[in-house]
């Protein structure tokens, strides 16, 4: 059975865009791959976050993730800093990637240039190793992830062709990024050009948000002049967005949600539309996850998770640690 896996990174509250880019699609892999989906804590070290709000975040990830579909006996859920096999695998693929091209990652462009240059930490910019320490160590075939996690799943099909060809044998399995149609990159409400992210309150919406903000949010996205419901990123954003976001909600085409619309010319008839699809899949989850937060669910599948997660990395650093001339026991 081939293997799927993916993450997300505890380091704010989960938004509608990793929703629609990521958590709504996991569990379609749970049936026909062997799927590992964890939460990324160390990744979330590598800008400062206070304790208590991590740890918070990290429950609330995975009552989402079980809320939004995952089945604990299908996919294993586990935490990245239970299987120390990561930091391991780590610094061993650390002297395989250059600073160049770690240097090209557009996430560590944008997130750095808005930092002060003599304080940008190591971890931020080794970012991507450890990610592929992460895909590589499971054997992953496919990598489901929305569009701006792209380049660092490339970074890692350079990885493993580059350290196969070294050692002239499969050490790694190269994986695949699959990026959903519809949805690969939900922009903000606030300013549609930009794409919506954990820290910009205004222009997200949260899945544990009160449902009576989120549908001012929508009424109040910025849109663009006109009143005809079309996609046209370039000059109408907004609207652009929304029709996406409603079209991956019903799981239809855009084509499909534009025939929809194609007879409503006023925005605020659109957006309340849009608002009562999002806010009826938001409240599914919601339901959800508070059941589940108040269970000791989450306790138990961490702990399942970490053991089957890690039987299967340990073999894979052995592997590695003797491919690479170190005593592997
Ligand atoms: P993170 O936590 O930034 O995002 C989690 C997932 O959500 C997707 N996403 C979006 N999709 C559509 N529209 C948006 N506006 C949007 N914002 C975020 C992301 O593409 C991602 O799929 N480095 C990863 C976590 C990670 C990982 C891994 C993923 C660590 N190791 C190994 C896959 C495999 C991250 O920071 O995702």
């Amino acid at each position: 059975m081939k293997r799927s896996l993916s993450a997300v990174k505890p380091t704010g509250k989960l938004t509608l865009g990793n929703y629609i880019g990521a958590l709504k699609n996991f569990p379609s892999f749970q049936n026909e791959y062997d799927n590992f989906i964890f939460v990324a804590d160390l990744h979330a070290l590598t800008l400062p976050i206070d304790p208590e709000y991590l740890r918070n975040n990290t429950r609330d990830l995975v009552a989402l993730y079980l809320a939004c579909g995952l089945d604990p006996n299908k996919t294993t859920i586990f935490l990245q800093s239970d299987v120390s096999e990561h930091s391991e695998l780590n610094s061993i693929l650390q002297n395989y990637l250059y600073m160049g091209e770690l240097s090209r990652m557009t996430q560590f462009k944008d997130k750095s240039q808005k930092m002060n240059q003599n304080a940008i930490g190591l971890g931020l910019f080794a970012y991507p190793v450890l990610m592929c320490a992460d895909i590589l160590l499971y054997d992953a075939d496919v990598v489901p992830i929305g569009e701006d996690q792209k380049q660092h799943v490339e970074l890692c099909r350079d990885l493993v062709h580059r350290f196969n060809t070294r050692y002239q044998k499969d050490v790694f399995v190269m994986p695949e990024p699959t990026i959903p149609h519809v949805g690969a990159r939900i922009m903000s409400l606030s300013d549609p050009t930009k794409k919506m992210s954990k820290s910009d309150e205004k222009g997200d919406i949260f899945l544990l948000e009160d449902l009576k903000s989120i549908e001012k949010k929508i009424m109040r996205a910025t849109t663009d002049l006109g009143s005809d419901i079309y996609f046209d990123k370039e000059n109408k954003p907004g609207i652009s967005n929304l029709l996406t976001v409603y079209a991956s909600l019903k799981d239809i085409t855009i084509d499909e949600a534009t025939e929809h619309f194609k007879d409503c010319h006023r925005y605020g008839d659109f957006k309340k539309e849009v608002a009562a699809v999002v806010c009826e899949e938001i409240k599914k989850i919601q339901d959800r996850y508070n059941e589940i937060i108040a269970s000791n669910l989450v306790d138990e599948v961490l702990k399942e998770g970490a053991e089957k997660a890690k039987k299967v990395a340990k073999e894979t650093l052995k592997r590695v640690q003797q491919t690479v001339g170190i005593y592997g026991k």
